[in-house]
Formats: structure tokens, C-alpha cells, sequence
């Protein structure tokens, strides 16, 4: 006789929908990476990363290697937030030590060529990938990790199509915004219609919780940020809702200083990530509870790892003990990250 155990909800989950989860579940932004020796091994097989994003087998291994190595509460699919530009037709290359570049986007034929028919062809090895990966937590995570799906807030997207790569200030953006308000609209309605069937793609597929990373979202002045990044992220959050009401979108809108709690209402996101300057004392201020925060230890405190580390980590759980809290890094963590200093890290929050 086969006895079925109802399924305990991962703690990610129950800390997601509203519970003060304690120890808190962990996992960490960018936690697939080249700090990771077993990753960089990986990224060594094929020339260049947008491979790796795009052969399932291998986006697999590298999705499940920190779960294995580190226990955490949450897989994150290995992926990028420009395989959605690529996926509208938008060449994309990562060249070495210089990041992401693209044809830059700048006209109102750009936009309209971007094609949202062959998506979903496109992102099938991301699909295919979802699914190996869960079959993969099933046998390996004992039921306790779940798998999160992503996509760039679109004002981000946005930022490196326009740009055609990285910057240190999306200044060609950001005069786009006020030169050509209209091209520059309709490039982002463009963007979150995508996103909200990229998204859906990655659930039906088998995520658990969808993140926003909207990492340059503290560029904008308030007025542009509210309709660049609070209205696409409100209809984003709106249309998960609708089809899956039990899928939690956490939002992540980087350097939002005090518009981050207008955000996490105005928007609906079931948590908000705080990046590295976020106060959590303060965030629990203006945040209600009902909404789950996630952060925010500074990755260079990983890097240093010791007391230091311990201080801020204790620091962040004493201000997030009683509410529901995800705790994470406040930003991506970086490759001179000792792995050591990881599952030190681990083991303090999961002491409490
Ligand atoms: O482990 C995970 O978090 C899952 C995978 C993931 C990657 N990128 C893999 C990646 C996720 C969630 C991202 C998100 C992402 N990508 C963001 C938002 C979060 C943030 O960090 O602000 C942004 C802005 C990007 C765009 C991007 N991708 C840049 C600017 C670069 C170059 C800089 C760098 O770190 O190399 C990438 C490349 C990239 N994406 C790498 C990885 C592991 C490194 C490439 C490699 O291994 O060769």
C-alpha cells in the first residue's frame, strides 16, 4: 500500500502568502554563478551564456548546483532578464568583462518589429528547463525548495534595449523618456504584454513564485517612476492574479528609496525585496504586514564573511522577526564570494 503524506507547503510559499515563517526562508539573488566553482565548470562546456540559458539540460544543472551545495528554500531559474528582448527578435550577446549588448533600440519601427508571435517558440528550452528543474527538486530538495521564475521589470528591460547594453546611468534612456514620451510608452506596453505571457509561460511550465527585477527602477523621478514602473508592474501583478491566484510575484523595484512602500501597495506584489540601502526597520514602518519583505544583506558582507556578516545578518532578522520575511541579499551576489562564507551565512539565519 502506497501511503500519500498531504504536502507540507514549502516555507518559501507560506512565508509568500502572509506567514511570519521562523527561521526565515533563505536564498540568495544570483545564487547560480561564477563564485561557484561547479558553475564556472559548467560555463567552461560552451562558448558563450546565452547556451547555457538555452540548452535545458545544463540551465538545469546550474539552476540545482546551490540548492545541492547550500540547502537553500529556493531554486531560481537560471536564466537572464534580456532572453526577452532575444526572444522578441532583439539580438543579444554577453561579451566577456563587458556584460550584456544589444542593438540598441531606438525608433518606432524597432517597436513595432518587436514580435510578440514568435515568443513563445523562442523561450520553449526556458519551459523545458522549468520542467526539469522541478522533476529535478522533486528528487533531490526533499520537498522543501521551491522554484521561482523571473523577468526584468519592463523600465529595466527597457534601459539595455535602449541603450544597447549596460551603463552606468542609462542616460539615452532616460532623455528618451522626455524627448519622446510616446515612443518610449509604447516600447514598455510592448514589454509588459511580453512579460505577462513570458511569465505565464514559466508557471504553466511549473514555477511557484515570479519575480520583477526592476533593478535600474530608482533612476526615475517619481512621476515617471509611478508610470514606468508602479503602472507596468500594477497590470503585470494583475494579470498573474487573474489566471493564477495562487502564484506570488515578488517585486524588486532596486533604489527606490521611500517610494518602495507606494510601490508594494499601489502595485499588489504579494512581498518586496529591499535592496542593500533599504533600512529594514524603517521598511517595516511603511510596509503593512500583510505584504512578505525579502533582503537585504549587503553582498560585499558575504565577501568579508566573519563577524561583520553576522553582525548585519543578525541585525536584519532582529528587525524582521514576527512578520513574514524572505531573507536574501540586497542585490545580486558577486563572484569574489567565498562559497564558505555562503553556507556560514545559511547557517545563521537558519539558527534564528
Ligand atoms: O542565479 C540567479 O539569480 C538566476 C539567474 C540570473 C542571471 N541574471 C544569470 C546571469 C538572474 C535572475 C539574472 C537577472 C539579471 N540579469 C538582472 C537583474 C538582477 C540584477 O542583478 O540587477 C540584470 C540587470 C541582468 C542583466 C545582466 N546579465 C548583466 C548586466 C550581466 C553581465 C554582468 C555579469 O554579472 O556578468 C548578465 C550576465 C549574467 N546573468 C551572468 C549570470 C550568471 C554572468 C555571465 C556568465 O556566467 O558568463
Amino acid at each position: 500500500m502506497v501511503i500519500t503524506m498531504p504536502a507540507m507547503p514549502k516555507p518559501l510559499l507560506r512565508a509568500l502568502s502572509g506567514e511570519a515563517v521562523w527561521p526565515p526562508p533563505i536564498w540568495l539573488m544570483r545564487q547560480a554563478g561564477r563564485y561557484l566553482p561547479e558553475y564556472r565548470a559548467v560555463r567552461a562546456e560552451v562558448p558563450d551564456f546565452m547556451t547555457l540559458c538555452t540548452s535545458p539540460e545544463l540551465a538545469t544543472e546550474v539552476t540545482l548546483q546551490p540548492i545541492r551545495r547550500f540547502g537553500f528554500d529556493a531554486a531560481i531559474l537560471f536564466s537572464d532578464i534580456l532572453v526577452l528582448p532575444w526572444g522578441l527578435g532583439r539580438e543579444l550577446a554577453y561579451r566577456e568583462g563587458e556584460g550584456p549588448v544589444m542593438p540598441p533600440l531606438r525608433t518606432e519601427a524597432d517597436v513595432a518589429a518587436l514580435d510578440t508571435a514568435r515568443l513563445a517558440e523562442a523561450i520553449e528550452p526556458v519551459a523545458q528547463t522549468v520542467r526539469q528543474v522541478r522533476l529535478g527538486l522533486a528528487k533531490e530538495a526533499f520537498g522543501r525548495a521551491a522554484l521561482i521564475g523571473f523577468a526584468g521589470g519592463p523600465f529595466t528591460v527597457a534601459c539595455y534595449m535602449v541603450e544597447g547594453g549596460g551603463s552606468r546611468d542609462f542616460a539615452v534612456t532616460r532623455t528618451m523618456v522626455y524627448r519622446e514620451p510616446a515612443l518610449f510608452s509604447a516600447l514598455i506596453d510592448r514589454l509588459t504584454e511580453a512579460t505577462i505571457a513570458y511569465l505565464a509561460a514559466q508557471i504553466d511550465a511549473g514555477v511557484e513564485a515570479v519575480m520583477l527585477f526592476d533593478t535600474w527602477a530608482g533612476l526615475l523621478p517619481p512621476s515617471q517612476f509611478r508610470t514606468y514602473v508602479e503602472r507596468p508592474t500594477r497590470e503585470i501583478v494583475a494579470a498573474v492574479r487573474n489566471n493564477y491566484p495562487d502564484v506570488p510575484v515578488i517585486g524588486f523595484p532596486r533604489l527606490a528609496g521611500v517610494l518602495l512602500g507606494e510601490y508594494a501597495i499601489e502595485t499588489k506584489v504579494r512581498a518586496v525585496g529591499m535592496d542593500t540601502a533599504t533600512d529594514a526597520v524603517e521598511a517595516t514602518r511603511r510596509i503593512p504586514a500583510t505584504i512578505a519583505l525579502q533582503g537585504n544583506l549587503d553582498p560585499l558582507a558575504v565577501v568579508a564573511g566573519g563577524t561583520a556578516m553576522r553582525a548585519e545578518t543578525d541585525a536584519i532578522l532582529r528587525a524582521m522577526r514576527g512578520r513574514p520575511f524572505v531573507f536574501n541579499l540586497g542585490h545580486g551576489i558577486v563572484p569574489q564570494t567565498p562559497p564558505e562564507h555562503v553556507a556560514e551565512l545559511v547557517r545563521i539565519v537558519r539558527a534564528g
